[in-house]
């Protein structure tokens, strides 16, 4: 059952081309037309959609963090991130225009069920991201849209993310459909994009020989910091996340520009820093930016782990280590950017003789407030 594996989650890694392309699959209709699996909200109540907020938790809300960046830039519809836990108590602010989406791979965490029914008592419209077929929370919602990454049975979740974050991209580019004109027209070419990324996660996947190296001399790593912008700043947070429930070893995800702010004070002779480089065709000279943080800390003595495109040169002279990802639509990239990530916990987990698939206080379904 583990396909020739050792542990169910480097399964559910070499899964992930597969948990994308089973979620692109059939979402569009005969005239090309993108569609949800169950609606009971008309489409004039969609078009009619001012806001949107994503409730989610841990590794589903970092999915949610990525959906707000690429959903706004394709829809122009203002959207919140927020942990459901932190929306159910906080009086929030949604009326009949808003789609809450949540995302859920289990369908059964309290926390973000308590958020849907909340959100459903306020009136607003409620659309289900989920993995789970018939589970609690897809039950309880207007609408959804199902991930089909199978299921997932290692605790720490790896394909059920990518299966999100596809999904939360197919739900954008059908609002941007629904939105017509220019939105549409470049909801098309997106949606080309997309279908490329599995055979491009395919590729990543048979070259990650030196990052499985690298995390096996670093078992005895007190701490290691990761740095993103823009889509990476999410993908930073989850590698974190992993770091920490699969190694448990103190780890930390920031937005890069946040860095001269407080935390390039963390950084002295040795210290491990992940840092994922927007591509070199991201808008607002973001991968320059990126750039620059590697030389700082890399002058202040940090061993920078640089995550950067195929051909991206200019990180080479600041980087101790370059691990190399597919090229990519900027606003795509996190399907690639957190595998080398997920593989690098996976190794140093595996390295500290820990429990991969089961790591220790951590239940996978969270079905307690
Ligand atoms: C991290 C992890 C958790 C879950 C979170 C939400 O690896 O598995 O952070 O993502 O508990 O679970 P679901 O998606 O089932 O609602």
């Amino acid at each position: 059952e583990k396909g020739g594996f050792d542990t169910f989650m480097e399964k559910e890694i070499f899964d992930q081309p597969d948990a994308v392309r089973d979620t692109l699959l059939g979402r569009t209709d005969s005239e090309g037309r993108l569609a949800l699996d169950e609606i009971r909200i008309s489409e004039d109540e969609l078009k009619n959609i001012d806001r949107i907020t994503i409730v989610a938790c841990g590794t589903a809300a970092y999915a949610g963090m990525v959906a707000k960046y690429a959903l706004e830039h394709w829809t122009r519809i203002p959207v919140e991130v927020a942990l459901a836990h932190e929306f159910r108590y906080c009086d929030p602010i949604v009326s009949e225009r808003t789609l809450v989406v949540s995302i859920s791979q289990s369908g059964e965490t309290m926390d973000t069920l308590m958020a849907v029914k909340h959100a459903r008592d306020l009136g607003a419209n409620t659309l289900s991201i989920c993995n789970t077929h018939g589970a609690t929370i897809p039950r309880e919602s207007d609408a959804v849209l199902y991930t089909h990454a199978g299921p997932e049975i290692a605790v720490a979740s790896t394909k059920a993310f990518l299966a999100q974050i596809t999904a939360c991209y197919v739900l954008g580019l059908y609002l941007a459909q629904l939105r017509g004109g220019t939105y549409a027209d470049d909801a098309k070419k997106v949606m080309a994009e997309l279908q490329e990324m599995p055979a491009k996660i395919d590729e990543l996947l048979g070259h990650l020989d030196r990052v499985r190296e690298i995390a096996r001399f670093m078992a005895d790593t007190r701490s290691v910091l990761f740095l993103g912008r823009n889509v990476g700043y999410p993908i930073a947070m989850e590698g974190a996340l992993k770091l920490k429930e699969l190694a448990y070893i103190h780890a930390e995800g920031f937005a890069a520009g946040e860095l001269k702010h407080g935390p390039i004070a963390l950084i002295d002779a040795g210290q491990p820093v992940f840092i994922v480089v927007p591509g070199p065709d991201t808008p607002h000279g973001l991968h320059g930016k990126v750039v620059s943080n590697i030389q700082e800390i890399r002058a202040r003595g940090a061993r920078t782990l640089v995550i950067a495109e195929e051909g991206d040169e200019a990180v080479v002279p600041f980087a101790d280590e370059v691990i190399r990802i597919p090229k990519s639509a900027p606003l795509l990239a996190p399907l690639l950017a957190i595998v080398p990530l997920q593989v690098f916990s996976l190794e140093l987990s595996t390295a500290k003789g820990l429990d991969v698939d089961q790591p220790r206080n951590l239940a996978k379904s969270v079905t307690v407030e």
